[in-house]
């Protein structure tokens, strides 16, 4: 057996997610927040167009690295609403945002090189480092300077085998999203030291609050050439069945990963890339979704502040809220398996992101807005009892 394959941690998330799963058939009304799923319906036109798709017989092989409509349709979305000028034969049309980066990582790293992962930090940066054969470097970010990117934590992590650091803003778990200094912060890093790439994960780009925006550094004309972008469709168009991603890079990076993906994955479904040409046209959907994460957003994490001993920061990305706690004696751990139990709401423990200071836990509120709210309920009780 392939040993960096049997010592890989599996996907935490899908852990929890198929706990919440398994305790749901004895009991319905557990509710599941471990995921970072949407419960919206993809809009119908991205469906029609699909099926339409499928019936008119697209079916086959669709050799390439993508459609070009779809490629077409990426590069202008990511010129007018990045900033990011980016070749549409630079880019590659991935089965999700996470196969974009496992290619991209892939195609950077040798053996023994090192990633800087900024902590907390998604489940999967770690895994799949390690499948590429490079080494993790996790940066903590300190949570009380609100997990701000300074120059003296990367400057302490870099080392002359770094080649990889990876960012992701609108930022899972944390909901932070980038601000202008530390983009500025970022940008000095990569300018000092030209052998390291930037990976930017971009997926929850479309999710922002308060009117606020999510900044790309591809968008960066000193350091563009260094940045891969990564995004897709899954949490912005609610399309997280469809598989749906994409890298967008320089031609170098661009060639290695499409030479992996030629022997691995051969090519995206055809008429399924036909029906996320449509994702463009779904302005208002995309909107309309984003205006109930924000309602969601300040139902949920207001419950949550109104309990004693638990601290959420306002997210102001992505949908999930962070939730600090001060609750005697009890770690992450042990406060997830409690409201699994007491609340019978699913929840990730904040170790799983590598947050160990504080006892914290990730809720999702990409569900139902009245399954959040008796959740929350559930949840408040439950703390208020252990004060009894
Ligand atoms: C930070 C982050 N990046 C990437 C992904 C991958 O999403 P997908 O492969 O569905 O596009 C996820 C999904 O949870 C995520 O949270």
């Amino acid at each position: 057996m392939n040993e960096k394959l049997s010592q890989m941690k599996p996907s935490a998330s899908l852990v929890f997610m198929t706990r919440a799963k398994e305790m749901q058939k004895t009991d319905p009304g557990v509710i599941g927040l471990a995921g970072g799923e949407p419960d919206f319906a993809t809009p119908d036109r991205i469906s029609m167009a699909a099926m339409r798709a499928l019936t008119e017989g697209d079916t086959h092989y669709v050799v390439g690295p993508g459609i070009p409509e779809l490629r077409k349709g990426i590069a202008k979305k990511l010129r007018e609403e990045n900033g990011i000028i980016c070749d549409e034969n630079c880019i590659l049309v991935t089965p999700g945002g996470k196969n974009a980066i496992y290619l991209a990582v892939h195609a950077i790293l040798n053996e023994g090189d090192e990633a800087i992962i900024l902590d907390p930090a998604w489940v999967s940066y770690e895994p799949i480092i390690q499948a590429a054969g490079g080494v993790p470097v996790h940066v903590k970010l300190d949570n009380r300077n609100d997990y701000r990117i300074t120059e003296a934590a990367l400057e302490a992590a870099v080392t002359d085998k770094t080649r990889l650091l990876i960012v992701n803003y609108p930022n899972n778990p944390t909901g932070r999203i980038l601000h202008e200094d530390e983009a500025d912060v970022l940008e000095a890093f990569l300018l000092r030291h030209p052998g390291v790439y930037l990976l930017s994960d971009e997926v929850y780009e479309r999710i922002v609050y308060d009117g606020k925006q999510s900044l790309s550094m591809g968008a960066r004309p000193a350091v563009a050439e260094r940045v891969v972008t990564v995004n897709g469709f899954s949490k912005s168009v609610a399309m997280t069945g469809w598989r749906m991603g994409y890298l967008a890079c320089c031609k170098e990076v661009f060639q290695a990963a499409y030479k992996l993906y030629q022997h691995s994955l051969s090519c995206m479904s055809g008429f399924m890339q036909r029906g996320a040409v449509e994702a463009f046209k779904c302005q208002r959907e995309i909107e309309d979704m984003r205006a109930i994460y924000e309602q969601r957003r300040n139902m949920f994490v207001g419950i949550l502040n109104s309990i004693p001993g638990v601290h959420c920061t306002l997210p102001e990305g992505a949908f999930y809220a962070w939730v600090h706690y001060d609750v005697k004696g009890m770690d992450s751990a042990a406060i997830c398996e409690y409201l699994l139990e007491k609340a019978r709401v699913v929840g990730m423990p904040g170790t799983a992101y590598g947050e160990y200071d504080v006892p914290s836990m990730r809720f999702s509120f990409a569900n139902a807005t009245d399954e959040l709210e008796t959740a929350a309920n559930r949840i408040k009780e439950a703390i208020l009892a252990l004060y009894k």
